[in-house]
């Protein structure tokens, strides 16, 4: 199912008919702020009066045209200016996937997607807060990490995020459990070959365990992405075995999914960031949310057919 769910999220002819359901009226608005960067802001504002961080990521495809990565970018030095004018930074930052500012361009893909990103950083550092580096399938980790290596050199504080379902990730976060570092560790979303990937659940959840023992252990700042009960519990554990004070890592939660939970750790003194999509494509991020959960399947099909 999750195959099938991750096969459909490629699907132009799926894409067209699900994103003509209007977004207020289906399970869209559970998982997406909406299609404008007034929609992000506005949300971002009504988490960050609940006491939670947030990190607003712009949905897109990987842009195959210069101008487009371009224009990417300006969304989001856009984006910037909007929440330093509402005064929400620094406790919100953005995610950028590479992919949607040009890395996946033929010519220079990796020189345009850090141009791009560095004007993004220097927007977001101009607003008084940071950039996380999204993670997208396992052909472009070295490249992202590259990427994430070059802006490091002037703008420190932007992470980056590791994936646990890849074989070689306990040794990404040992090569970035250093002072000063901000990596955000997930199960990953892709569907990855065996080859490079763990692929039962099980041997991931084993995997996440290994890389936030690092992550705790070492002189960087966890981000520990997971709606995953038992995986909150064993941070919370290696936090107290560790000694670090709550602050000097974070939880983190995408929007939409476990906002009660969000909301107890927060009243628990923890540091919880809520990550929110926002944007007209968001055909893709939905179906691989859906791909997580194949029950919430029925309210799409519901939508799709009272449209
Ligand atoms: P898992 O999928 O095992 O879910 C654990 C529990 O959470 C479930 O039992 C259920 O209770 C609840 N749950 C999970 N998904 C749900 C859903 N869709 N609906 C309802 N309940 C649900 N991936 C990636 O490849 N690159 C990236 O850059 C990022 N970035 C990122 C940032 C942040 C802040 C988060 C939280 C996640 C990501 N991800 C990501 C996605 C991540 O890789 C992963 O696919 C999801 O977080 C789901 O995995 P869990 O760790 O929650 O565990």
């Amino acid at each position: 199912m999750r195959s099938a769910l991750l096969g459909a999220s490629r699907s132009e002819r799926l894409r067209h008919t699900v994103e003509r359901i209007p977004l207020t009226r289906n399970v869209v608005a559970r998982y997406v702020a909406g299609s404008e960067q007034s929609d992000a802001v506005r949300v971002a504002g009504e988490l960050a009066g609940e006491g939670l961080a947030v990190t607003i990521d712009h949905l897109g495809e990987p842009t195959h045209d210069r101008a487009h990565a371009t224009r990417i970018a300006q969304t989001y030095v856009a984006l910037l200016e909007a929440l330093r004018k509402a005064e929400l930074t620094p406790d919100v930052e953005v995610s950028v996937p590479l992919s949607a500012v040009g890395q996946t361009l033929p010519a220079d893909g990796a020189a345009i997607a850090l141009e791009n990103a560095q004007q993004i950083c220097q927007a977001a550092a101009d607003a008084g807060t940071t950039v996380t580096l999204d993670m997208e399938d396992h052909t472009t980790t070295d490249a992202t990490l590259d990427v994430l290596r070059e802006l490091r050199a002037d703008f420190p504080s932007v992470g980056a995020v590791l994936q646990a379902q890849l074989k070689r990730t306990e040794s990404d976060c040992r090569d970035l459990a250093h002072e000063g570092s901000r990596v955000r560790l997930c199960k990953g979303a892709y569907d990855e070959p065996e080859t490079v990937a763990f692929r039962d659940r099980g041997e991931v959840d084993r995997s996440y365990v290994r890389c936030m023992k690092v992550l705790f252990a070492g002189a960087g700042y966890p981000m520990i992405a997971t709606h995953d009960a038992r995986l909150v519990e064993i941070a919370g554990s290696l936090a107290a075995r560790h000694r670090r004070e709550q602050g000097s890592y974070e939880y983190q939660m995408l929007y939409g999914l476990r906002s009660r939970e969000q909301l107890r750790l927060v009243r628990a003194g923890e540091r919880v960031r809520v990550y929110v999509p926002y944007g007209p494509e968001w055909y893709a991020y939905l179906v691989r949310r859906l791909a997580e959960r194949p029950a919430n399947l029925g309210f799409l099909l519901r939508s799709v057919a009272s449209s």
